[in-house]
C-alpha cells in the first residue's frame, strides 16, 4: 500500500472506571480563579484521558462548583471534545469528492465488516477507531485513508481490509503474542 506522507463503541465507562481524576488537580487548581477556563480544562483533560469520560466530567464540575449539566453540555457542543475513547490506530478515512468517486464508501463496508464496527465507533478492544473525514489533500492516491498520520491511498476494500490485518498482528507482535 502506498504511502505519501501524513467515537466509540460502548466501551467508555468500563475503561473509565480505572482512571485517575487525581491528575486533573494541577490543572484545576492553576485555573480555579480563571473565570471562563471551563473550555481550557475540558481540553487540558482530554490531553491527559484521551476523552473525557462521566468520572471525569463529575469530578471536574464537582471541583469546579459547576452543574454537571453545564459541563456536560459545554463538551458535547463542541466537536473537538471526544466522550469516548479512541483506539490506538485512528482511521480517518476520506469522504472527499475524489475518493468519493473512486470507492471510498466501499473501501468504508470493507472496513466496518472487518472491524466489526460501524463508522464513528471504536472496536471493543480499543485498538482501532473509523472516522469519515474531508479531504486529505491526497487526491491524486483517492480513495485515501490516514492512520495515526500516515496515508495510504489507492485503496480497494481488499487492500484496506489487509491494511487492518497487518496493524493487528503489528500490535499482537508488540504484545509479543
Ligand atoms: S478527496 Fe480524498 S484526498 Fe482529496
Amino acid at each position: 500500500m502506498q504511502c505519501c506522507g501524513g467515537k466509540g463503541k460502548k466501551v467508555e465507562d468500563a475503561n473509565a472506571s480505572g482512571i485517575d481524576v487525581k491528575k486533573l488537580d494541577h490543572i484545576l487548581e492553576k485555573y480555579r480563579s480563571v473565570p471562563g477556563s471551563l473550555i481550557t480544562v475540558l481540553q487540558e483533560a482530554q490531553e491527559i484521558y484521551g476523552y473525557l469520560s462521566m468520572k471525569v466530567l463529575h469530578y471536574i464540575a464537582e471541583q469546579t462548583n459547576t452543574k454537571l449539566a453545564k459541563v456536560y453540555g459545554v463538551a458535547t457542543f463542541y466537536t473537538q471534545f471526544r466522550l469516548k475513547p479512541i483506539g490506538k490506530y485512528l482511521i480517518m478515512l476520506c469522504q472527499g469528492t475524489a475518493c468519493h468517486v473512486n470507492g471510498a464508501k466501499s473501501v468504508e463496508a470493507a472496513l466496518c465488516d472487518e472491524l466489526g464496527i460501524r463508522e464513528g465507533e471504536t472496536t471493543e478492544d480499543l485498538l482501532f477507531t473509523l472516522n469519515n473525514v474531508a479531504c486529505l489533500g491526497c487526491c491524486s492516491l483517492s480513495p485515501v485513508m490516514m492512520v495515526n498520520g500516515e496515508t495510504y491511498g489507492n485503496l480497494t476494500p481488499t487492500k484496506a481490509r489487509e491494511l487492518i490485518k497487518e496493524l493487528r498482528n503489528k500490535h499482537m507482535e508488540s504484545k509479543g503474542a
